[in-house]
């Protein structure tokens, strides 16, 4: 089916000028950009994203390193967006994320990790809706 996810491409990959190279990962792989823009996080908007992750012991180092420069946020569309994305990441640990992956190709450790991307079509949309309007969302019928 036709899904939706979404993806951040991570302040440290905004610093290294991957936002080119990473947005062509998506493109290759048959995911059309129909939203998206650079944010700086401030503090609470970072804690509120990661929400589920609260009582985690990475969870103070999480929010520094996302509010440590601006980020990309963007809405992929297509035929299985949320796990066709996933696959391109590649794991959340880029020492364990398959060769020619983002994460294995461009990010260096579990912390800074290049990209985050949605787990499933129920996360995605709670995660648009918390960066994008309606509105914001083209439709690319073509
Ligand atoms: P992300 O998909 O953005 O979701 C939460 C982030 O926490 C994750 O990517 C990692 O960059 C970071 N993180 C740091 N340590 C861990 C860990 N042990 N397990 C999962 N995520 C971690």
């Amino acid at each position: 089916a036709i899904e939706r996810t979404f993806s951040i491409v991570k302040p440290d990959a905004v610093a290294k000028n991957l936002i080119g190279a990473i947005y062509s990962r998506f493109e290759n792989a048959g995911l059309k950009i129909v939203a998206s823009k650079m944010v700086h996080l401030s503090r609470a908007q970072a804690e509120g994203f990661y929400a589920e992750h609260k009582e985690r012991p990475f969870f103070g180092a999480l929010v520094d390193f996302m509010t440590s420069g601006p980020i990309m946020v963007q809405v992929l569309e297509g035929e299985n967006a949320v796990l066709a994305n996933r696959e391109i990441m590649g794991a959340t640990n880029p020492a364990e994320a398959a060769r020619g992956t983002i994460r294995s190709d461009f990010a260096n450790s579990i912390d800074e990790n290049a990209v985050h991307g949605s787990d499933a079509v129920a996360s995605a949309e709670r995660e648009i809706a918390y960066f994008f309007t309606e509105e914001e969302l083209c439709p690319r019928t073509r």
